[in-house]
Formats: C-alpha cells, structure tokens, sequence
C-alpha cells in the first residue's frame, strides 16, 4: 500500500458519506480539500483540518481550481430534484465537468455510485441510470480509477461488519435485501481505494455480512477481477445499455473525455 499523503479532492464532501470520506482521509494523514456549493454549511459540517474550495459541478468556471494539483478525487455525488439538480445535472454531468476540468492532469479517481446500478428504469429521475452513465466516463477517461457500489447505507445488521465486494450487480430489487453497509465502512473503502494498488482498475459493490471488518483490504481488492481496458461498462456487468441506444450527447461526451485524458 503507498503510504505518503495525497492531496485528496472530495466532491459532495458535505454529504452524508462526503463528509466521513473527509474524517477518513485526513485521520490517513491525507491533505484534504472539500468542494463545497455553501462555506458555511462545509465549515459547520467538515473538520476545521479540511481545506474548503468553492465550487458547483454544475459550473465548470468553478471547478478548475478544485482539480489543480489534486492526486487523488473522490465523487460522492448526491442529487435530490430538477433541472440543475436533476441525477443527470448533478451525477452525470457533474462527474463529467469535474473530468473535463482536469485538463490533462491525470490523478486518481474514486467514484461511489450505487449497488443496483445496472438496473433500467426511470425511478427518481433515471438516477440509477445517470450514474451509470457517470461510471462510463470515469473508465473511459484512462485515469485510474475505482468504481464502489454500496448497498444500502447504515441498514446492516449490528454484526454486520465484514465488508463484502460483489460483482455483476445482480442484487437489483431495489431495496435493502440488496445489501446493506454502514457509511462509516463505505467512507473507510472509498479512502483505502486511494492507495492500495489492488483497488486500480476494479469496480465492485460493497455490502456487509456478519463478522468484524479486516486490518487489510488489500487481498478483498486483489480478489475482484478488473474492469477491462478500452470498455466501458464494469467487468461481469449485463450489457443491458448498448451504446448505439445511447443519446447522442452521452456518446459525445465519452468521446470528449476520452480525448481530453489521451492528450
Ligand atoms: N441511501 C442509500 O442507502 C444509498 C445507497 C447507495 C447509493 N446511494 C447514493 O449515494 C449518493 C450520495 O449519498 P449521500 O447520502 O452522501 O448524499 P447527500 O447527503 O445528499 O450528499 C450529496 C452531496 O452532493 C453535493 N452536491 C449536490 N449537488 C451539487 C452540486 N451542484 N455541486 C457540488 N456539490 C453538489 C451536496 O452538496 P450540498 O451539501 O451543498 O447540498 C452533498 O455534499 C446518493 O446519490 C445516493 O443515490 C444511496
């Protein structure tokens, strides 16, 4: 595992998982760097350790800043409503604004969606849909990522500590029979993801079965097969969105992002 602090950016860093993602790095010794749409909520909400960088996804004037520098992002993106809160605004386009803002600059990249992702259907404005899509352009950037997919936050057992990683997100029914995991485990994942080098290149859902958590995440990481170069959806995934039904500007977008990152 590389051990020397990041310059860590976490996008929705005053969310309910942003914000442990933020306790979590800085507690590895990371420099963290919160976006945040309202300093004030970020500064009543964050450890007064976390540097506060303003911005909105849905702004990319506001973005380039955030980005400058950073070794590593971590997208905890939540949307809640319409038009430029919309899933598609919010946890599609933001994730593509915060890439395009990169300009060249190729640092690691963790995003969070949702177990279930692979799912079609129109609930909460496509959001499952949305995030997906999110997830095609982090894997078609080339940057090194990891992709987690929780289950169903804080709804675990009490016994329920010993993370689980899946693959193929066949669990879809859309509720906690899913899976469930405690923020807390998520946000202690989404940080190690940053420096194990078994993470790079993996997506997984994350859920919580009985028994104590593990010292080392590494092996779980190794475990997972990767996602494969030059595709993409995540390995094992049901190709149940086929590109050529895509819209156009979705299509456009891969393509923006993966010239950006190839230049
Ligand atoms: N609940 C579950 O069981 C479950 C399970 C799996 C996945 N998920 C998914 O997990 C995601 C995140 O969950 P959460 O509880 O952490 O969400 P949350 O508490 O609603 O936090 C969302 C974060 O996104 C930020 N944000 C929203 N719009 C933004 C914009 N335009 N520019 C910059 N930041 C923006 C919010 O900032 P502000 O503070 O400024 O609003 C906040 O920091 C959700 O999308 C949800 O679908 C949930």
């Amino acid at each position: 595992m590389t051990t020397e602090p990041l310059t860590v950016l976490v996008v929705g860093a005053t969310g309910s998982i942003g914000r442990l993602v933020v306790t979590e790095a800085l507690a590895r010794g990371h420099t963290v760097r919160a976006l945040v749409r309202d300093t004030a909520k970020g500064a009543r909400v964050l450890a007064k350790e976390a540097e506060l960088v303003v911005g909105d996804v849905t702004r990319p004037e506001t973005l380039i800043g955030a980005v400058d520098g950073a070794d590593a992002i971590v997208l905890t993106l939540g949307s809640f409503g319409t038009g430029d809160s919309s899933p598609e605004a919010v946890d599609y386009a933001g994730v593509r604004n915060i890439l395009t803002a990169l300009r060249g600059q190729r640092p690691r990249v963790t995003l969070m969606t949702s177990i279930g992702v692979t799912g079609r259907g129109s609930a909460y404005g496509h959001l499952l849909e949305w995030k997906r899509r999110s997830e095609r352009l982090v894997r078609a950037s080339g940057l090194t990522h990891t992709i987690v997919r929780p289950g169903w936050f804080d709804m675990n057992g009490p016994d329920d500590h010993r993370p689980v990683f899946l693959q193929g997100d066949r669990h879809r029914s859309g509720g906690p029979a899913d899976g469930a995991v405690a923020r807390n485990q998520i946000a202690r994942v989404l940080v190690e993801t940053l420096t194990a080098p078994e993470a790079a290149g993996r997506t997984f859902e994350l859920v919580a079965e009985r028994g104590s958590a593990p010292d080392d995440l590494g092996p779980l990481f190794a475990a997972l097969d990767l996602d494969e170069p030059g595709t993409v959806d995540a390995v094992h995934d049901e190709a149940n969105m086929p590109l050529a039904d895509e819209p156009q500007g979705v299509r456009d977008d891969l393509t923006t992002v993966r010239a950006l990152t190839a230049s």
